[in-house]
């Protein structure tokens, strides 16, 4: 077990890139179901959720190899299209081989992702989406039993804009018979990048960017290489990273548009922000962090895997910031922690009410989700004295060597064994 000593207090200078984006690799994976023959994706970060989606892929019969961030599967020799509850368990987004195994085999049996640590995810978008292009689902003992001949296509409205029942909804439709019209679809990145991803392997995609997907199913889809997105979440991460020590730093990133709600926020606070190219540039040197307030929504707005982070930084801000969460009302686990490093803020319902202190002292916090444990790591940066993070295979998840990336910028952080758990 791992965890993370802090020095903080120091202001971090200096250049980082941005790893690929886990969530959209996420998507990109399971898409490989769909088509026969060798993909490649680029830029794939080396995140343990890569690595878990790699193993339920490799348990199903794919052959996959992934070396220096490129990932190479064929499932032509796939032998089974069960996918167990010890995989599933660990991860939500397996339940993304559903709508791609459903188009492909007809039938697939998927264990219900538990929830996470901030309480329960359902997937009843997913289901519907499925059942509308003709699946017959059963629940039993556990695991979502879908099966379908061939699925038809159908006219898909989804009452939320769900990032992984698009994916699914879209992934199922690519192979079904007909025409699909996929209404109030997600807009996320990782969900252009996917569409764009399939059309490369043959798919018939219209509307890619927007909110309503046209779809026209196709007997069947042929490999394709695919170049990963930056992760715009662990790009946002170091930049409030650069902003809470008020240093001057500068992250490079495949689009810097797929963060303007994170900037316009980082502006507002008083750091200056500069874009050039695929580089985003802030100086908070000298700052006087001003508080203000976020509400997050669906993408382009402010992203919901940005909101732990967000609360750290405004901890010391000057005045009183509210922080709402409106995708998911209980993320909230970081707050204690913080509270444990000096700051002052309370919860109700679906918001953080931060009021900013001048000074956070490090202690000894515990990491609860990835996110959270990213607001904690950026709290101790800034926090007087030495702040050990524990349970960091949190973070593990989904930053790849993040340690590595703060020390490039001048931070005093140790990945250390434990056996405190
Ligand atoms: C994706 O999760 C991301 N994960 C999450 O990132 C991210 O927080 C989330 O999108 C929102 O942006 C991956 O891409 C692997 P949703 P997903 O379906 O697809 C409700 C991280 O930190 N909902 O867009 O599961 C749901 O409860 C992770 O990297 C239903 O009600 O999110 C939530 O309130 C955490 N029924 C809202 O929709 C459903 O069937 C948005 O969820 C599905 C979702």
């Amino acid at each position: 077990m791992d965890k993370y000593l802090i020095n903080g207090g120091i202001p971090l200078k200096g250049k980082v890139k941005a790893s690929g984006a886990k969530n959209s690799a996420l998507a990109l994976m399971p898409a490989t179901l769909l088509s026969s023959g060798k993909n490649i994706i680029r830029n794939t970060p080396e995140v343990n959720d890569i690595f878990t989606m790699k193993k339920l892929l490799t348990f199903m019969g794919a052959d996959v190899s992934f070396e220096n961030h490129v990932l190479e599967i064929d499932t032509d020799s796939l032998n089974t299209q069960v996918a167990p509850y010890e995989h599933v368990k660990k991860m939500r987004a397996s339940v993304y081989v559903l709508g791609p195994l459903l188009a492909r085999y007809g039938y697939t049996k998927v264990s219900m992702p538990g929830g996470c640590a901030w309480g329960p995810r359902p997937i009843n978008l997913h289901l519907e989406a499925m059942e509308k292009l003709g699946a017959k689902i059963e629940l039993e003992e556990g695991y979502i039993i879908a099966e379908c001949k061939k699925l038809q296509g159908a006219k898909i409205h989804f009452d939320i804009p769900s990032v992984g029942a698009t994916g699914n909804a879209l992934m199922a439709s690519v192979l079904a018979k007909g025409s699909t019209q996929i209404t109030n679809a997600a807009i996320e990145p990782e969900i252009t990048l996917l569409a764009e991803y399939l059309k490369d392997m043959g798919a018939h995609i219209d509307g890619v960017g927007t909110s309503t997907l046209e779809i026209e199913g196709v007997d069947e889809l042929k490999a394709a290489e695919v170049e990963n997105i930056s992760d715009r979440i662990e790009a946002g991460t170091l930049l409030i990273a650069g902003a809470i020590t008020k240093g001057e730093v500068e992250v490079e990133t495949t689009n810097v548009n797929h963060l303007t709600s994170v900037l316009k926020k980082l502006e507002k606070s008083g750091v200056k922000v500069f874009l050039k190219n695929n580089i985003i540039n802030i100086n908070a040197s000298e700052l006087s962090i001003k508080n203000v307030n976020v509400d997050t929504s669906v993408y382009p707005g402010f992203p919901t895997d940005m909101q732990a982070q967000w609360t750290a930084f405004m901890c010391l801000a000057d005045g009183i910031s509210r922080v709402t969460d409106n995708i998911y009302f209980d993320r909230f686990k970081h707050v204690p922690e913080l509270n444990r490093l000096g700051a002052s803020i309370e919860v109700d319902k679906n918001s953080a009410i931060i009021s900013g202190v001048n000074q956070l002292k490090g202690a000894k916090v515990m990491s609860t989700d990835l996110r959270a444990s990213a607001s904690l790591v950026l709290a101790g940066l800034a926090a007087e004295g030495t702040t050990e993070v524990l349970r960091i295979y949190h973070i593990d998840r989904g930053y790849q060597k993040l340690e590595e990336k703060l020390r490039s910028l001048g931070a005093d952080i140790q990945r250390v064994d434990t056996e405190e758990f």
